[in-house]
């Protein structure tokens, strides 16, 4: 069983990955500048707070980095600080105390401009094209992620989510475009994509895998590093699993 340290654990993806990492037995902890739930293991602070991240950061042997702003947004008071500032001290933090395994979240918007222009489905080998600053700032994660598996030798996932909608307003604009339908990925498979993203062997040192449900008109971020480096297998297709 592993020892999970969850950053952003009190948002949309990280409630449903402690609920499942839980579920399955390993030991979780949460960290997010919002408390969580009463009862589980918890540390509230920010990511620019490196003592907090550092006192969060003991005896965890995986970290899942879910906590950042999740879109775009102004650069200055929100990306620079949750999405670059952050990603450094998390990434320090995690290095200094030992972690062994680094699940970051990055973004299908990182491919936006090649699916857009119907490239599709994409492959992570292929040059990203990202859509705009957070996409950007999500590119940035990725290239330290791999710098870290290569300096430092640990094992680093980069994870390349579709959507999970986190207002009724995104689910309104997922219901509208079928692009948007075929990358939707529910809670509950986001929960299992990183439980398997903990669980994988330790023979991945480096990978970028896209996370996304089953595409109900056509497939747009290949699935197949997932499937074969994780052992993931989607089980919604929008809307299944909306609420879980
Ligand atoms: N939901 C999606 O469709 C989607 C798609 C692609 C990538 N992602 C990525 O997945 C991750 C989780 O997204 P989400 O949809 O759950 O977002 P969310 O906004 O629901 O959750 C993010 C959490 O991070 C916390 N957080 C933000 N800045 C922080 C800081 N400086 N210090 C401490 N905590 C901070 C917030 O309080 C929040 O609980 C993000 O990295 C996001 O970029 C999400």
């Amino acid at each position: 069983m592993a020892s999970v340290l969850v950053t952003g654990s009190s948002g949309r993806i990280g409630r449903a990955v402690v609920a499942e990492l839980t579920r399955r037995g390993h030991r979780v902890r949460g960290f997010d500048r919002v408390p969580g739930p009463a009862g589980a293991e918890f540390v509230v602070g920010s990511l620019t707070d490196r003592a907090a991240l550092d006192h969060a950061m003991q005896d965890i042997d995986t970290l899942i980095h879910l906590a950042a702003t999740p879109d775009d947004a102004d650069f200055l008071s929100e990306i620079l600080p949750n999405n670059l500032l952050g990603v450094y001290h998390v990434l320090e933090s995690a290095r200094l105390a030992g972690v062994k395994r680094l699940i970051l979240a990055s973004s299908g918007q990182v491919n936006w401009w090649q699916r857009e222009s119907g490239q599709i489905p994409v492959r992570p080998t292929e040059a990203a094209s990202p859509r705009y600053w957070y996409a950007a700032s999500k590119m940035f994660l990725e290239s330290i992620g791999r710098g870290f598996a290569e300096m430092h030798g640990l094992s680093v996932i980069i994870a390349r989510l579709g959507w999970c909608p986190r207002t009724p307003a995104q689910e309104q604009e997922i219901a509208e475009q079928n692009w948007a339908q075929d990358v939707y990925i529910s809670p509950r498979d986001s929960g299992r994509f990183f439980a398997c993203a903990v669980e994988a062997p330790d023979t991945v040192r480096f990978a970028v895998v896209f996370g996304a449900g089953r595409p109900t008109h056509q497939l747009q971020f290949d699935p197949s590093t997932a499937r074969t480096l994780l052992g993931f297998e989607p089980e919604d297709a929008w809307p299944e699993g909306l609420s879980s």
